[in-house]
């Protein structure tokens, strides 16, 4: 269930923009928990982001990890840092994620008053601050209530499983909190506010081109691959992926064409594909001069979008192909209709969602990993019992 967008509306207009005098004043009742993978801020984070991502084996799995992973951690770590510093010298990540935890939260106090205040807690998997961390902080703050809300809106076990095992990993050894009652928004990439955030930086990026061919630009959708041994096991993410962009194509109306292609491979394993940059060459010598890219999986800038796709892809490999124009989207960052996005994404969780899903405690056919299993059954306890938010 969606809250109407005339109501958000109307709340967003009154919200100054990254105030967060009231989040930190205040005691907070509800904590809203937003997880990612994070990015070095700064380039002597790194090897270490490089060493955790390496070795995450729900992320990536490698023979012999404990070894290879730090190995090919170490390898990377020069060529890596050199990216983020034609970025600017780090991921802006963090500087993104609390803008949107602080608009966020203020549309909430004004739109249910009854779990005010709210207060966001950035939980990060590979750089601070990580989910641990984060977790100790908000039991330390005394919420009451803790929505934990990815920030990846289309599931992946790779990805928002990944930050849910390292909650149930930090509660291993820890009793869980009694007097805070949790729940879980792990997926909401058919949202219609996120298709419409991305259908109007698609907009502004058609207006770029001239009126003539402006309907023959062709429209790329791309979002970070996966490996084809992960979508054999059941992993939701590609029909999530692809939810996305037919929500967005629905809510653009246009007669553009358009293709949904996948980035960011590493190693030598299959991957699904067209691969993005492979796609801008094919198309160019098809006689596609034109083309848009858009992060479709990504809510805000960072390293596959700044470097990947408009240092690597825009200036280097198109111009290379011989395409006359290409356009990157922006990401959904700080956009009203984004921050509208996540405020009705977590609004209609406190007043009816379930604490969690059966999609989330299902697991995928053919996974056989103890640890999902045994994370599932955490989630269950943790988000157990819980009555929403009588409006
Ligand atoms: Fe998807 Fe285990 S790999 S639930």
């Amino acid at each position: 269930m969606f809250l109407s967008k005339c109501r958000l509306t109307s709340v967003l207009p009154r919200i100054s923009a990254y105030s967060t005098a009231a989040e930190s004043t205040m005691k907070p009742k509800t904590a809203i928990v937003m997880l990612n993978m994070g990015g070095p801020e700064t380039t002597d984070q790194v090897a270490d982001y490089l060493l955790r991502i390496m070795t995450d084996r729900d992320m990536i799995q490698l023979p012999v990890q404990s070894k290879l992973g730090p190995w090919i951690a170490t390898r990377r770590t020069e060529e890596v840092k050199k990216k983020y510093m034609e970025i600017g010298g780090g991921s802006p990540i963090l500087k993104w994620t609390n803008s949107q935890g602080s608009l966020l939260t203020q549309a909430l106090d004004q739109m249910l008053p009854e779990s005010a205040p709210h207060k966001h807690y950035v939980a990060f998997r590979y750089v601070p601050p990580f989910t641990e961390e984060t977790f100790a902080q908000l039991e330390k703050d005394g919420v009451e209530r803790a929505v934990i809300f990815s920030q990846y809106p289309q599931y992946s076990c790779a990805t928002t499983g990944s930050s849910l095992n390292a909650i149930a990993d930090f509660y291993k050894n820890r009793q869980l909190p009694s007097n805070i009652k949790f729940s879980l928004i792990e997926r909401w990439a058919s949202h219609p506010l996120l298709a419409s955030v991305f259908a109007s930086r698609i907009k502004d990026k058609l207006k770029l081109f001239d009126p003539k061919i402006r309907d023959e630009v062709v429209i790329l959708f791309t979002a970070h691959s996966l490996p084809l041994k992960a979508v054999s096991r059941g992993d939701t993410y590609p029909h999530e992926v692809a939810a996305t962009v037919a929500a967005t194509v629905a809510q653009l109306g246009l007669p553009n064409p358009h293709r949904l292609v996948w980035q960011s491979k590493v190693g030598p394993l299959p991957w699904l594909q067209p691969y993005t940059d492979d796609a801008i060459k094919s198309y160019a010598k098809q006689g596609v001069k034109h083309l848009i890219l858009v992060p479709i999986a990504f809510v805000n800038e960072h390293i596959e979008t700044l470097h990947e796709l408009d240092i690597e892809y825009c200036d280097e490999v198109a111009k290379e192909a011989g395409i006359t124009q290409i356009e990157r989207a922006e990401a959904p960052n700080d956009h009203t209709t984004f921050i509208a996005a996540l405020a009705d994404v977590v609004a209609s969780h406190l007043k009816s969602g379930p604490s969690v899903s059966k999609q989330f405690l299902t697991r995928c056919p053919h996974c056989v990993s103890q640890r999902c299993r045994s994370s599932k059954d955490f989630f269950k306890k943790l988000c157990g019992n819980l009555e929403v938010i009588s409006s």
